[in-house]
């Protein structure tokens, strides 16, 4: 039977290290929803079209064709946007537009698709209450806000993304605000995630509670047939 490894939490608390980490530990399929979001927006940048005209967007992210491949590169209409979704402009935009009703039920279809049959991590902000509610493992990484603006901050110096510091700080502070109070999808802390706080953990002590939680279950299904 295959099983989902549902993860959710605000931007910049790790997720994407976490759930590339445990794809190529369990040889799961890795499906980075946000990612998904970031496409929308970069198509709807693309098109000139402004972030009220809300029957566009929706119209696209119901015809979009977003490919997300093993190496981490996301392709968009066949073409590889890897960088560009997350440039400034994207990033500013994502969250107001993944408020939006029609964009969200036309994602978390593709997303529900993508995973039929396989073994799956899935990471975003509603995977383990409206994507996958049932996932067979459910988590909520979080972070302290300044932990992770300094981690974000690093990852787009390495990849040479121009924003300081102040401006990744005030567009997480504002995109935390933004995706706790959507009227659907907002995210949410519920009794049966896994809650872990890696403020003062390494990532590879993440990915190790991570994995010997998984690695449990595991043994569990086994020992149960
Ligand atoms: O994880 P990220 O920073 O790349 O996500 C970009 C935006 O997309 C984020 O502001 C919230 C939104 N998002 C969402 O609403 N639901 C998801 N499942 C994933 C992301």
């Amino acid at each position: 039977m295959s099983y989902v490894v549902a993860i959710d939490g605000p931007a910049g608390s790790g997720k994407g290290t976490l759930a590339k980490a445990l794809s190529e530990r369990f040889n799961l399929l890795n499906i980075d929803t946000g990612a998904m979001y970031r496409c929308v927006a970069l198509k709807s940048l693309q098109e000139n079209i402004d972030i009220k005209e809300e029957d566009k967007i929706s119209e696209i992210s119901k015809n979009i064709n977003i490919e997300l491949l093993d190496s981490g590169k996301v392709l968009l209409d066949g073409k590889d946007v890897t960088k560009d979704i997350r440039s400034k402009e994207v990033t500013s935009i994502v969250s107001p537009i993944s408020s939006i009703v029609k964009v969200r039920e036309n994602l978390v279809k593709a997303q529900r698709k993508l995973a039929v049959g396989k073994n799956v991590v899935m990471e975003g902000r509603d995977i383990t209450t409206i994507v996958f509610p049932d996932a067979k493992y459910k988590f909520y990484l979080d972070a302290s806000l300044e932990e992770r603006a300094k981690r974000r901050f690093k990852e787009y110096q390495e990849k040479k993304i121009n924003m300081t510091y102040d401006e990744i700080l005030d567009n997480i502070k504002k995109r935390d605000y933004n995706d706790m109070h959507k009227e659907v999808g907002s995210l949410t802390r519920t009794e049966d995630q896994i809650y872990i706080d890696s403020t003062n953990l390494t990532i590879k002590e993440v990915v190790e509670k991570v994995s010997n939680i998984i690695e449990k279950g595991k043994k569990y299904e086994k020992i149960k047939r």
